[in-house]
C-alpha cells in the first residue's frame, strides 16, 4: 500500500513538474549553489511553496551524519512518520548506489536514489541548496551521479599530528563535497601514529620526536625548536573515526609506509633496520636512507601490524606506501645482497618489488587489496595492486596499461601542500604552485590513455602533506578552497569554470562565516606579461567576468578603473593593480617596470629552459620586470636543469649600449646554484661572436645575485651571454654528485 501511495505522489509531482518545466528558466546555475555541480539541473523558472523541509528517513537509512546535517540546515527537520513529511524518499535498488534524483515540486520534494550513499548525497545537495540559495526552493529536477567511483582526500598525520576532533572536521568537509575515501597517512619518519598493542615501543618511542625543524628544510643551516612533539591514535579513537567516516559513507584507507619512510619505527625497533646502529625519529623533512630491512623479523612485525590494522579498518584497501625508498642501506647490507642472489632478483629495485609482493600476498590472503605509490612499479608490479600515481601521470598510465586499477594523484594537480598564490605573504609551504583554477580543470583520465584502458582509472585524490602545516586552521587554509574545485573534477560530468566561480563565492562565504580559515585568492592578480610591438608590454589578467581592475601608475600619477583585462604599459615606474567586485577585493599587486633596450628584442636560449620553470615564455627575462627575491617559482625566473645556458638577444639592427645587468637565484638546498662564470659575447651577423667581457667568482649572501657589466661603450646587433653551470654539487650537500639548476632573470641592457 505504502509504495503504491508513494508512487502516486511521485507521479503527480512529476506531472506537475513537467508542466512547470515549460516555463523559462530564471535561476542561474550559481543560484542552485551545489558543489560539486550536479550532472543535470532542470529548472522550471518558478519557485515552489517549500520553505521548510520535513523529512522522514526510515531507521535503516538514518545516520548520525544526516541528523547532524539537517540540524544545521535552516528550517529542516526529521519527522517521525511519513504522513507529516514533505520530503519523500524512494529507494530504487536497480539504480547505482551513489546516484540520486531530486524532484522539487510545488509543495513536495521527492528523492529517489540507489542507496544510502545516494540518499546522503541527495540530502547534502538539498541542504546546500537551502544554505546557499535560500527558501523558497526553485521548482527543479536534479539528476546526479559521480564521474568517478573513487574520490579521495589524504591527510598526513605523521609530520604533524591532528587530534580526533580535527579528523572529524576533515571528514565533515569531505562528506559535504561527496568525497568517499579518506586516505589516512599514519606512519612516517617523523612519527608513527597508530597504536599497535603488540609493539608498545611504537607508542613510547616512535610516536615522538625530540624536536622539530623551524623554517624550510631547503634553507640551511637548519634550526630546531627543542620541543618534544608527538602523539598517536588509540584503537578506541581509530574505531571512533572509522564509525564517524562510515556514517558519512566515507571509507578510511590506512597507510602503513614500507619499506621507506620508516625511521620512527626503526627508532623503536632497530632490529628492523639493516644496520646495527641507533636510529632516531626524524626531526626534519625529506627522504631518509634508514629504511626497513627485508629480513624475517621485519616481515613478522609488519604482518603483526597488518593484523591489527585489519581488525580496526573495514576498508578493502590497505595502503602500504612504497614511495621514496632509497636503496643505499640495502646496497651496503650483505644480508640484502645474499637475498637478491637467493631470490634471483636483478637488483635492489627487484628487492623492493619482492618486499611489496610478499606483503601483498599476506594482505590478499586476509581478503584485502593493497594500494601503493607509483614506485611499486619498479622491479615489477605486485599482481593485484592498485597504483597511486603521484610522480606525474606516467606511473598511472603504465599501471592502467598493465590492467591494474589506478588512483590519479599527480603532484602537478593534486598536491595541496603547494602554494596556491604567488603572494610573498603566503604561509610557508613546501614549494610549487597549484591554484583553484588549475585544480578545477584537472581530468584524472589522461588524454593519451587508450580507450579500452580508461576504465582502470578509478578516480583521483587530493593529498595534504603536513611538513609545514602545524594545526587545523593550516589544513583549512590549504584544503578548503582547492577542495571545492577538486570535488567537481572528481564528480561533475559537465564542468564549467565560470559557473563554478559563482558557487565558489557562496561556499567561501559559508566557510568564512563558520570560522574556517579558508584561503581566498579569487581576485588575486596573476598577470601574464605579453610582448608588445611598441615600447613596454601588455599586462593581461584572467579574472571572473565583470571584475573591476584599478590601475595606478607612478609614472603618470593616474588612476583608472576598468573591466578590461589587458592593459598596455608604456612607462617605466611603479604600477599598482587591484581587482575586485562588489564588496570583495584582492590584494594590491605592485609591479616595478624598468624597460630597457632588450625589452621586446628577439631572444633565444640554448637549451630551452625546463618546461617546469619556463616563466611566461623566454621573453620573461627581458620584459622589464625583475623576478621576485623570495621565490624562484615565479613567472619571471627561468630555470635551466643541470646545464650551461647560452642566451642570445637579437636587436634587429646594431645598437649602442653601455651596460648589461643580470640576476641569478640561489637556493642550494633546492639544488639551485649561482653560475661559475658569465661570458658576454657580441656579434653583428649572429654567426661570429667575439668576447666582450667575462666574470667569475659570483657570490651573494642573499637569495639573488645581481651582476653588472658597466662602462661597456659597445655597439652590436647581437649580445650572447654564456652562463656556466656551477658544476657538480659537493659531497654532503643536498643533491650531491649532480649538476645543479641555474635560475636567471632579468637581463637588462642599457
Ligand atoms: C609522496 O608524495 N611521497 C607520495
Amino acid at each position: 500500500m505504502h509504495s503504491i501511495k508513494s508512487a502516486v505522489i511521485f507521479l503527480s509531482v512529476l506531472l506537475l513538474i513537467s508542466c512547470e518545466l515549460k516555463k523559462k528558466s530564471t535561476f542561474s546555475d550559481a543560484d542552485i549553489g551545489i558543489i560539486p555541480a550536479p550532472n543535470l539541473v532542470t529548472l522550471s523558472g518558478s519557485t515552489s511553496d517549500n520553505s521548510e523541509l520535513k523529512i522522514f528517513i526510515p531507521d535503516n537509512l538514518s545516520s548520525e551524519y544526516l541528523r547532524k546535517l539537517l540540524s544545521e540546515t535552516q528550517n529542516a527537520k526529521l519527522v517521525e512518520d511519513e504522513k507529516s513529511a514533505n520530503v519523500f524518499i524512494k529507494i530504487d535498488k536497480s539504480a547505482v548506489a551513489e546516484s540520486y534524483k531530486i524532484v522539487v515540486g510545488k509543495d513536495k520534494v521527492t528523492i529517489s536514489t540507489g542507496g544510502a550513499s545516494g540518499l546522503q548525497y541527495a540530502i547534502t545537495s538539498l541542504s546546500q541548496m537551502v544554505t546557499h540559495n535560500g527558501y523558497p526552493l526553485p521548482i527543479v529536477i536534479i539528476e546526479d551521479s559521480p564521474g568517478f567511483g573513487y574520490r579521495g582526500m589524504h591527510l598526513d598525520v605523521g609530520r604533524h599530528f591532528f587530534d580526533v576532533s580535527d579528523i572529524k572536521k576533515y571528514l565533515d568537509y569531505m562528506a559535504y563535497y561527496k568525497y568517499n575515501n579518506f586516505h589516512w597517512h599514519l606512519t612516517e619518519d617523523q612519527g608513527w601514529r597508530l597504536e599497535i598493542k603488540k609493539y608498545p615501543k611504537l607508542q613510547e618511542i616512535a610516536a615522538f620526536r625530540k624536536e622539530t625543524l623551524i623554517g624550510h628544510n631547503n634553507e640551511p643551516p637548519l634550526k630546531y625548536d627543542g620541543q618534544r612533539y608527538g602523539g598517536f591514535y588509540t584503537h578506541e579513537e581509530v574505531k571512533e573515526i572509522v564509525a564517524y567516516a562510515s556514517s558519512r559513507n566515507i571509507n578510511v584507507i590506512p597507510e602503513i609506509e614500507m619499506p621507506g619512510h620508516s625511521q620512527a619505527a626503526l627508532a623503536a625497533y632497530p632490529e628492523f633496520g639493516c644496520e646495527d646502529k641507533k636510529y632516531e625519529t626524524a626531526t626534519h623533512w625529506g627522504v631518509f636512507e634508514d629504511v626497513f630491512c627485508p629480513n624475517e623479523v621485519t616481515f613478522k612485525f609488519l604482518e603483526d601490524v597488518i593484523d591489527e590494522v585489519i581488525s580496526l579498518f573495514p576498508s578493502k584497501y590497505i595502503h602500504i606506501g612504497g614511495d621514496e625508498c632509497p636503496k643505499e642501506a640495502w646496497k651496503k647490507s650483505t644480508y640484502c645482497q645474499k637475498l637478491i642472489k637467493k631470490e634471483g632478483l636483478q637488483d635492489e629495485h627487484g628487492l623492493q618489488s619482492y618486499f611489496i609482493t610478499r606483503m601483498e600476498k599476506y594482505i590478499n590472503a586476509k581478503g584485502k587489496q593493497i594500494i601503493g605509490w607509483d614506485e611499486i612499479l619498479e622491479g615489477g608490479l605486485a599482481p593485484n595492486a592498485t597504483v597511486m600515481s603521484w610522480r606525474g601521470i606516467d606511473g598511472g598510465l603504465e599501471a592502467a596499461r598493465q590492467n591494474h586499477n589506478v588512483i590519479m594523484t599527480p603532484g602537478s594537480h593534486c598536491y595541496f601542500d603547494n602554494y596556491q598564490s604567488e603572494s610573498p605573504d603566503e604561509p610557508l609551504a613546501i614549494g610549487g604552485f597549484l591554484n583553484v583554477e588549475k585544480v578545477y580543470h584537472w581530468n584524472p583520465v589522461p588524454e593519451e590513455l587508450e580507450a579500452d584502458k580508461r576504465k582502470y582509472i578509478i578516480g583521483g585524490q587530493a593529498n595534504l602533506w603536513t611538513e609545514y602545516i602545524k594545526d587545523y586552521p593550516g589544513v583549512e587554509y590549504m584544503v578548503y578552497a582547492r577542495g571545492l574545485a577538486m570535488s567537481e573534477a572528481l564528480w561533475s560530468k559537465n564542468k564549467n569554470y565560470k559557473a563554478f566561480l559563482g558557487r565558489y563565492e557562496k561556499h567561501n562565504d559559508f566557510w568564512k562565516s563558520n570560522g574556517a580559515n579558508i584561503a581566498y585568492h579569487m581576485y588575486e592578480l596573476n598577470p601574464k606579461i605579453i610582448k608588445s610591438e611598441n615600447k613596454g608590454v601588455y599586462v593581461r589578467f584572467e579574472l571572473p567576468e565583470g571584475t573591476e581592475i584599478t590601475h595606478t601608475s607612478s609614472a603618470k600619477s593616474t588612476e583608472k578603473k576598468d573591466t578590461v583585462q589587458e592593459i598596455q604599459i608604456n612607462e617605466s615606474g611603479v604600477h599598482i593593480f587591484q581587482a575586485g567586485k562588489g564588496n570583495k577585493s584582492g590584494k594590491e599587486l605592485r609591479m616595478e617596470f624598468d624597460f630597457h633596450l632588450a625589452t621586446n628584442a628577439k631572444i633565444i636560449t640554448d637549451p630551452a629552459p625546463s618546461p617546469k620553470y619556463s616563466g611566461n615564455g623566454i621573453e620573461s627575462i627581458i620584459n622589464g620586470l625583475k623576478g621576485i627575491n623570495q621565490r624562484f617559482k615565479n613567472d619571471e625566473w627561468l630555470g635551466f636543469d643541470s646545464t650551461d645556458a647560452a642566451i642570445t638577444i637579437d636587436f634587429g639592427s646594431k645598437i649602442d649600449f653601455n651596460s648589461i645587468d643580470c640576476r641569478f637565484f640561489k637556493a642550494e638546498g633546492s639544488w639551485i646554484y649561482l653560475p661559475s662564470s658569465v661570458i658576454v659575447q657580441i656579434s653583428d651577423d649572429g654567426k661570429v661572436f667575439s668576447k666582450l667581457v667575462e666574470t667569475q667568482n659570483i657570490s651573494t649572501s642573499s637569495k639573488v645575485a645581481e651582476l653588472t657589466f658597466g662602462s661597456l661603450k659597445a655597439k652590436a646587433r647581437y649580445i650572447k651571454l654564456i652562463v656556466k653551470n656551477h658544476g657538480l654539487i659537493s659531497e654532503g650537500q643536498p643533491g650531491a654528485g649532480k649538476k645543479p639548476w641555474l635560475f636567471v632573470d632579468e637581463i637588462i641592457v642599457k
